[in-house]
Parts: structure tokens; sequence; C-alpha cells
């Protein structure tokens, strides 16, 4: 069976992005890969953040990953601080990643100004921060230069052939390709290419406050977004404050993107086109598209949720599942890894 693997960050409860957009997803591939699915801890310590939450946070992931209907026995479920190989593998592709490549991504350059750093526009290697002060400069940490090589790692030690990931995450696999093929190119043929695989539908679920920022785990607005862990009436809440636009007609367009994003939600919630909720809406007003939408993104959750409770306090259940994929997961890294250590020149351990 082809291989993939994905993973996400423990930085909280999923919202439902990260559950239209991937795990969701994720869920109906069991039976036709070797899934591996990673919680990645070592890719969250790259901000600000308080161990012990961090601690509750990755056990908690594992518990929505599994609630979200990623069965540990069909895939294996692993913390990447689990499996050794990970970071060793980073440091191997980090040498042969230039700088400017990691300086112009998207999300380094999106959270490193949210810490106060102003990254200049420009191309490659001569990009120049102008920063607020000393403060802003000591808290842009190079893990945070480094995390999509972790994050090529991840995929490339297990010679994955797709990884399924939302669309934001597009940048960060053309890097990892362009590594795997550098790699192979530079030592002889050893990693396979991975391809993406982005759903056609859900890919890019927007703020609802802000329809042209992507939904996000740490928007400080937190009516902006919908966690799969919320109650039913805050989801209604806030789905029922979202931003809409001007005009009153249902349609998904360029220039309604409030209306878009909650078509979109509610297609993919509810398994509907978006042009069939469209004609059923004809004439109605933003106030029903919104109620539709809340309905059916409470449906949707329902089962997750109370899945969710029984997983969060079965501990014992829990470490049972991390203790087996991170068994599998280990095997596998260390060939990749040995593989890797050979072809670089490593003297082989005695
Ligand atoms: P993370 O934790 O931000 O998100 C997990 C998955 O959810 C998707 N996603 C979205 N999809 C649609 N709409 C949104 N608003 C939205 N927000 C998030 C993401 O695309 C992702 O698929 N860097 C990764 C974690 C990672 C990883 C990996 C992924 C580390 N190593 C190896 C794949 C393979 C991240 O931060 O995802």
């Amino acid at each position: 069976k082809p291989v993939i693997l994905t993973c996400a960050q423990p930085t909280g409860v999923l919202t439902i992005g990260n559950y239209l957009g991937a795990v969701k997803n994720w869920a109906t591939m069991l039976d036709d890969y070797d899934c591996y699915f990673g919680v990645v801890d070592q890719h969250a310590i790259t901000v600000k953040y308080t161990p012990a939450e961090l601690r509750k946070n990755t056990l908690s992931c594992v518990a929505q990953y599994i609630a979200c209907g990623l069965d540990p026995e069909r895939s294996n479920i692993f913390i990447q601080s689990h499996v050794t190989g990970h970071t060793e593998l980073a440091w191997v592709l980090s040498c042969i990643t230039p700088i400017g490549d990691l300086q112009r991504m998207t999300q380094f350059k999106e959270k490193a100004a949210k810490l106060g750093f102003k990254v200049a526009e420009g191309d490659g290697a001569d990009l120049k921060f102008s920063h607020e002060g000393a403060r802003a400069q000591a808290s842009v940490n190079s893990g945070l230069l480094m995390y999509p090589v972790l994050m090529a790692a991840d995929i490339l030690l297990y010679n994955a052939d797709a990884v399924p990931v939302g669309n934001d995450q597009r940048q960060h696999l053309e890097l990892c390709r362009d590594l795997a093929q550098r790699f192979n190119h530079n030592y002889s043929e050893t990693f396979t290419i991975p391809e993406p695989f982005i759903p056609a539908s859900g890919a890019r679920i927007m703020s609802l406050q802000d329809p042209d920022r992507k939904m996000s785990k740490s928007d400080e607005n937190q009516n902006a977004t919908l966690y799969i862990l919320d109650d039913p009436k805050v989801l209604q809440k806030k789905i029922m404050s979202a931003v809409t636009d001007s005009g009153s007609e249902i349609k998904a367009a360029d220039d309604k993107p409030g209306v878009s994003n909650l078509l979109q939600i509610y297609a993919a919630s509810s398994g509907r086109e978006i042009a069939d909720i469209e004609a059923s809406l004809a004439g109605e007003g933003y106030g029903t598209l919104k109620k539709e939408v809340a309905d059916a993104v409470i449906a949707m959750l329902e089962p997750v949720q109370a899945r969710y409770k029984e997983l969060i306090a079965d501990k014992a259940y829990l470490e049972g599942v991390l203790k087996a994929g991170a068994g599998v997961a280990q095997k596998r890294a260390y060939k990749i890894l040995s593989k890797v250590y050979r072809k670089a020149g490593f003297v082989e351990r005695p």
C-alpha cells in the first residue's frame, strides 16, 4: 500500500478548518493507504508556549484525532518526540537548505510579523528584517525559521508517497519536494518525492470575522474560529455573528468572501454541493443561511464531541495507542535514517 504521512500541531483544540481541510479527509484514507498520523510537539515549541499546556494539548490532540475518525487499528498515530529521527534528519536536510528559501516562506513571514517584525519584501538571501526593537528580534528564534525543514524531515523520514494537507501547507510541501530532489541528486536516489493531496472542498476555511484570512487556532478574536470541541451554543453564537457581505444574495463569489466562506463550511459539513445549497436558499436572507450552517456544523460535530469525552477520560487506552504507533513509526524511521546516514558519509556505529 502507498504510504501517507501527515501531522498537526498540538497548539490547542483543532479548528473546523483543521477538521474540514484535513483530519476528516485523512479518515477516509485508512483502508487504501499505510497511514502515519503525527502530533508534532517539536514544532509546537517554535513559538511561545507553556510546558504543562503542551503536554495536555498533545494528549488531547491524540484523543481528538481518534474522535474525528482516525482509527488506531487501521493507522499509526504517534507523537513526534517519541520517534528518534525527526530532528536528526532535519539536521542533515538543513545542510542542503539555503537560508533564503526559509526566509521566503509565507508562514514564517506571518509568524515573524506577529512577533513585531516587519519582513521587508525582497527575494532570497538578502532579505532584510526591519524590526521594532531588540525584544522583537529576540523572540524570532531560529527554530521558527527551521520549522519547514523539520516538517520536510517528518515526511521524508517515512518515505511518504503522499501528504494530505490543507492549502496553507502547499508551500512547505513544495520545499520538502525540493529538498528530497536535491538530496537524491547530491547523494543518489534515496527519497520518494511526496505528492500533496489537497481536498477540493474545505481546503481553505476562512476566519468568520475576517474572511480574507484563514481560520487559525491562534486568532485573538475568539469569535473568528470554530473549535471542534466548542459547545453547540457557542458554535451557534459564533456562526450567527459571522461577518457577511453587502447585498443580500446567497451566492459564492469573489466579492462575497464572508458568504462564500459560510457556504464552503456548509457544503463541507453537510456533504452537499454549494450550487445545491444556493438554489435551496434562493430568496432567503443571511440569517437563514447562518442558522442552517450552524445546524449542519453542530450535527457534524455532535458524535465527535461525544467520542472525545470518552477518550480523554481513558488515559491508559491513549497510552496504548501511542506506544503501538511509536513502535511502528520508529521501525520505519530507523531504516530510512540509517540509509541517509550511510549516504551522508557517517561511519556506521560498530
Ligand atoms: P496545522 O497544525 O496548522 O494544521 C493541521 C492541518 O489542518 C490544515 N488547516 C486548514 N485547512 C483548511 N482551512 C484552514 N483554515 C486550515 N488551517 C489548518 C493544515 O493545512 C494541516 O493539514 N506545519 C503543519 C504541521 C506539520 C505537518 C508535517 C503536516 C508538521 N509536519 C508533515 C504534514 C506533514 C501545521 O502547522 O499544520
